[in-house]
């Protein structure tokens, strides 16, 4: 193996419901590349301070929570990664749109990045990454040979993310969802510390009218142009 070698990472960012989860796992998967899901781990952050009922407002113990966080990711054979928040498999926890909200409320927090940044890091391994979030391309993998971000209207990603609810089971209005996003979007983007914007760099997708087999031939186009794999 090329330990010597730099190790390639694929950024990819966007706002919540337009498809990165299913996009970047078919990316790494093509690839046979790792898989960092960095909103998994403000997720589980978030579901720590609900379970310990953690008050928001106490700043000093959030930012040791995050710090002291027993969170662990384990891939297995056939691909699924296990999450594990002290000791319990959380996966289906981390999915809720409570767990997200929270997510959303405590990320602005400088320090509660800070202390995410090195789990985020440490994803970085060979032959490459690829990594789905928020600010991947501005902020933690800075110099990542290729950036993509991902955009989609607000309306087409409540759709989605009804069609994946009902799937579930789970009867929500559209209105209620489309609310919820606008009002996450509006959070993400006008925080002062690492906000949802695209880096400089990044090749903007809008994959409103893009099946993600669509969007993943672009992205694979453009990997085939930018990365050395
Ligand atoms: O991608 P997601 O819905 O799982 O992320 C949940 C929240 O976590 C999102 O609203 C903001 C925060 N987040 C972040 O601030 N930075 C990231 N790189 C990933 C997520």
């Amino acid at each position: 193996m090329q330990v010597n070698q730099p190790i390639p990472v694929i950024t990819i960012d966007g706002p919540s419901g337009v498809g990165k989860g299913t996009t970047c796992a078919l990316v790494a998967e093509q690839l046979g590349w790792h898989l960092l899901d960095s909103g998994s781990i403000y997720r589980a952050l978030a579901l720590k301070v609900m379970k310990a009922s953690i008050d928001t407002k106490d700043e000093a113990l959030l930012i040791e929570t995050a710090k002291s966080l027993q969170l662990s990711f384990t891939v297995a054979d056939d691909g699924t990664t296990q999450i594990k928040l002290d000791g319990e498999v959380v996966n289906e926890q981390l999915r809720s749109e409570a767990c997200g909200d929270m997510a959303s409320k405590i990320a602005p927090i400088p320090a509660i990045r800070q202390a995410l940044f090195i789990r985020q890091k440490a994803f970085q391994r060979h032959p490459g990454l690829v990594a789905d979030g928020r600010d991947m391309g501005t902020v933690v993998f800075k110099s990542a040979p290729l950036k993509v971000f991902l955009t989609a209207n607000a309306e087409e990603r409540a759709k989605r993310r009804h069609k994946q609810l009902k799937l579930k089971g789970v009867d929500v209005k559209i209105r209620a969802l489309l609310e919820d996003i606008e009002a996450r979007d509006f959070r993400d983007s006008t925080r002062k510390v690492a906000p949802l914007v695209p880096a400089a760099d990044a090749h903007v997708i809008d994959t409103s009218d893009l099946s993600i087999k669509q969007v993943l031939a672009q992205i694979m186009n453009l990997v085939e142009q930018n990365v050395k794999v």
